[in-house]
């Protein structure tokens, strides 16, 4: 099955190099081609090219498809997620409108404890269906690959109750979806810390992996959550069942998240609201991507985390969207895109890349997604027609995003 997407204003992201990820100024090329066109076979990327560059005879397809002009991009790889949840929290965004803190609402028991009560009352088909309304919206914004969390369970039924929507939702879902087991996320109501870790250990994690049901593991290594010795537990714990460290590190505080997670090999570190400039040193030449998640600095008010200062210092970033009830009710990764330029000062190619290809990479998915390369999934949107890549951050909320493609379909 050949499908030829012709007439494109703008082909953003192609990627002739197969970089697994960009780093430092590498992040600055966004390769692009104007007046193009772009050959989608079996579901894959296979050519591309300008107009001048079509054959004569053309190129045979059994699918026609007419940008109008738009651009193409590929579509956005948000790598850090917890999609699925019960309700809102807007009650708690009114509590922070009115003075409190994040912390200060944790601390009296709302925050996730509040997502977590709520939870435990939905069933399985109940949590599913809200979770698909928001991968619906997602993907319709231009995502085609996410990473989700479990965390909002805090006991073991409930954990694995939200480990088998995430599977559901694999299963379902045109998008690409990794799984998280986030166990470590607060400390489950009535119980003590060290007897919640221990759960988490001996209980917990032992039945996620028999069931095989997390790619990784993450845990909330931040002052008033874990610590890092409690994270290291976790993380080899949950390293015998193959499930990859990704840490929520330095959120409220810097707390030791980013040293732990780059001990154990982390595929990424993420948040890094508060990260101190040595930390930028402790994530030099490692396989851990850094990941900065603007929405939540946004919608929490924040510090923004040190993205430009990593980029400058030759790191990869990668930006995701965080989009859960509490910190980020949002999965909007074109926003996180302008936040990315307009408050981490990245250039627009930068913040474009930290939102496809590194972004991608920070799920150990970049081989297959995240850039328009030969052979990888044909995850693409195209939008209506628009000047210059840097419209695509520059109109922060103008919606651009007309046609989505995933794995070569349209949906
Ligand atoms: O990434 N910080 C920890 N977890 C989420 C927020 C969870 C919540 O408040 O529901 C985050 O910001
Ligand atoms: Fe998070």
């Amino acid at each position: 099955m050949r499908v030829l997407i012709e007439n494109i204003g703008i082909l953003a992201g192609i990627d002739s190099h197969g970089k697994q990820r960009l780093c430092g100024k590498e992040m600055q090329s966004l390769g692009i081609l104007n007046d193009a066109w772009l050959l989608v076979e079996d579901g894959r990327f296979a050519a591309w090219g300008t107009r001048a560059e079509m054959p004569a005879e053309g190129i045979a397809a059994d699918e026609h498809v007419d940008a109008e002009g738009g651009a193409v991009l590929p579509s956005w790889c948000d790598s850090h997620t917890h999609i699925v949840f019960a309700g809102s929290r807007e009650a708690e965004f009114v509590d922070k409108i009115r003075g409190l803190s994040y912390a200060e609402i944790a601390k009296r028991g709302g925050g996730i404890l509040n997502s977590a009560d709520l939870l435990h009352t939905l069933s399985e088909d109940e949590l599913y269906r809200q979770a698909m309304v928001r991968m619906e919206e997602v993907m319709r914004k231009g995502t085609g690959c996410v990473e989700i969390k479990s965390g909002y369970g805090l006991n073991t039924a409930d954990e694995l109750k939200m480990l088998h929507v995430i599977k559901r939702i694999k299963e379902n879902s045109p998008l690409r979806v990794k799984s998280t087991f986030l166990g470590a996320h607060a400390v489950g109501r009535g119980m003590t810390q060290p007897d919640y870790v221990d759960l988490v250990v001996n209980e917990m994690i032992p039945e996620v992996g028999k069931e095989k049901l997390a790619d990784f593991v993450d845990v909330f290594c931040d002052e008033g959550f874990f610590t890092p010795a409690e994270t290291a537990r976790i993380l080899e714990a949950a390293d015998k069942w193959g499930m990859k460290p990704k840490i929520h590190a330095d959120e409220l505080a810097s707390s030791g998240g980013v040293e732990v997670g780059v001990a154990h090999g982390a595929l990424s570190v993420d948040h890094l609201e508060s990260m101190t400039v040595e930390e930028i040193e402790i994530l030099r030449d490692t396989v851990t991507m850094p990941t900065v998640l603007p929405g939540t600095s946004f919608f929490l008010n924040l510090p923004y985390g040190k993205a430009r200062q990593m980029v400058d210092a030759g790191l990869p970033v990668a930006v995701a969207s965080d989009y859960n009830p509490g910190s980020t009710p949002s999965g909007d990764m074109k926003f996180v895109v302008s936040l990315a330029c307009i408050k981490l000062r990245l250039l627009p190619e930068e913040a474009i890349n930290a939102a496809t290809l590194n972004g991608a990479c920070a799920m150990g998915e970049s081989q297959q997604y995240g850039s328009i390369a030969k052979g990888k999934v044909a995850n693409f949107f195209i939008t209506r027609p628009i000047p210059s890549v840097s419209f695509v951050p520059y109109a922060y909320t103008t919606p651009i995003v007309e046609r989505v493609f995933l794995g070569g379909k349209e949906c």
